[in-house]
């Protein structure tokens, strides 16, 4: 079984519609469910015991919002104290070498606005970019993300299907029956999930 490492990041939980539920799925799935802003509330990171954490893990699965086309503030903090230098990258900074890392993402945005002649003119993926290359930087490998698109028109029945979908993704995660190389090259990874998890 692989390790999976959840990082959660949502500034405003009680009012969350569909990360709540997604979230709910994910503490039942067996995956290491890490609040971020439930745990550092101020901002202060515990830059030792994250990574320890990371160390614990093989698959890093950040979930979040997205807040002005990127996660919210706190994802950026941790990023900015834990992936040190000699550490996560630089010199003797081998840490996240060969770990997977990837985004679970809700946006307000229809799918069709996140297209070069939709509304946000870029692919959620795209706008991940520098993610994507810290990942890079750090060794580890990057997938693409699982994405919830349209949330302010999603019914219950359609949260319902997106916690399912998650829940089955992260079971896949931890069961090693997601196909990297399909996954690092996709644009969404629930776009066809059939495509990147064997049943
Ligand atoms: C501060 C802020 C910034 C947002 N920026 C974006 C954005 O850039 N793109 C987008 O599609 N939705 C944006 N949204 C909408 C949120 O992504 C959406 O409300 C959220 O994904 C719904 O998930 P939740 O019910 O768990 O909060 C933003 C919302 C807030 C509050």
């Amino acid at each position: 079984m692989a390790r999976v490492l959840l990082l959660f990041a949502h500034p405003a939980l009680e009012k969350s519609r569909v990360n709540r539920p997604l979230a709910e799925v994910a503490r039942a799935s067996g995956v290491t469910f890490h609040d971020l802003y439930e745990a550092y509330p101020d901002f202060d990171v515990d830059v030792g015991a994250e990574q320890q954490r990371l160390l614990d893990h093989d698959v890093l699965v950040f979930q979040h919002p997205f807040y002005w086309y990127q996660p919210p503030a706190l994802v950026k903090q941790w990023l900015d104290l834990v992936l040190e230098h000699g550490w996560a990258y630089g010199t003797g900074g081998t840490a996240l070498r060969g770990k997977r890392w990837l985004h679970a993402i809700t946006t307000g945005g229809r799918e069709a606005a996140y297209a070069r002649e939709g509304f946000n003119r870029f692919s959620v993926r795209e706008l991940l970019a520098p993610l994507e290359q810290t990942a890079r930087l750090c060794g580890a490998e990057f997938l693409a993300p699982f994405v919830v698109h349209g949330t302010h028109r999603l019914d219950a029945d359609g949260i319902a299907a997106a916690a399912r979908e998650y829940g089955a993704l992260l079971a896949a995660l931890r069961e090693e029956r997601v196909e990297f190389a399909a996954a690092a090259g996709a644009a969404r990874l629930n776009a066809d999930v059939s495509a990147v998890v064997r049943p």
